[in-house]
């Protein structure tokens, strides 16, 4: 019982992604008295104070699953997309309705679809996806070579390093800037709320309670 009441004394550490994700994740926790200071969000600080003794680390939205997963974060805030294929062992209680895109299949727009290949046809798919992308084009009978990128997947196929890009979809402003088409959709993608197993068993009256505020929260918004 000892070691449960240290455990309850540590700071609730919330894992959020930086970058245009942060800007939806603050107004929610902020309706729930769980924000960050507006003034820490603009430093370049890793670890910010919150209320209640809580911590927020501010990470990039790949290692959001890594951070909780391994414990370091009690709690993230990450894309449907970065679970689905990390497929990270923690607990996915809620989704939070913010950070809505959706996951798909883009080439440029005068090119063959790429969805009407006949079977056994090879293309090169450039994404950040590997895992999604091979298997979306093995269940087509497609040979997909995945080429891995980190970011500006848009221009692979504008120099013909890729035949199509697997990637996220928002306004889809940037595939028609880059003269691309959506040829099929993936999954629908939004953020959702990941707790680490461990840290929710042992302190479940904490955690348990943030989750339903941010569940009353999100439904009246919807
Ligand atoms: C994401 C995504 C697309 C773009 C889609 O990239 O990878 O490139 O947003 O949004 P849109 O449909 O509203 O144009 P991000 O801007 O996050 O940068 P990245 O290329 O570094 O991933």
């Amino acid at each position: 019982m000892a070691e449960l009441g240290i455990a309850s004394e540590q700071p609730l550490k919330i894992a959020l992604a930086k970058g245009r994700l942060l800007e939806q994740i603050i107004p929610l926790l902020e309706s729930v008295g769980m924000a960050p200071a507006a003034a820490d969000i603009q430093s370049r600080k890793l670890i910010l104070p919150g209320p209640n003794g809580c911590q927020f680390l501010i990470i990039r939205a790949a290692d959001v699953c890594t951070f909780v997963e391994r414990g370091a974060a009690d709690i993230g805030i990450v894309g449907r997309d970065l679970l689905l294929e990390a497929r990270p062992n923690v607990y996915e209680p809620l989704d939070l309705g913010i950070g809505r895109c959706r996951l798909c299949v883009a080439a440029p727009a005068d090119r063959p679809d790429p969805m009407a290949l006949p079977a056994g046809s090879a293309l090169k798919v450039a994404t950040k996806y590997d895992h999604l992308a091979a298997s979306f084009f093995q269940q087509r009978g497609v040979q997909a070579e995945i080429i891995h990128l980190y970011g500006s997947m848009e221009l692979a196929p504008l120099v013909a390093m890729a035949d199509c890009i697997v990637d996220l979809v928002e306004t889809g402003g940037t595939l028609r800037a880059n003269g691309l088409a959506e040829f099929a959709t993936l999954f629908d993608i939004s953020s959702r709320l990941i707790v680490n197993p461990a840290s929710y068993a042992l302190r479940k009256e904490r955690i348990q309670p943030l989750i339903e505020q941010l569940r009353s929260a999100v439904e009246e918004q919807t």
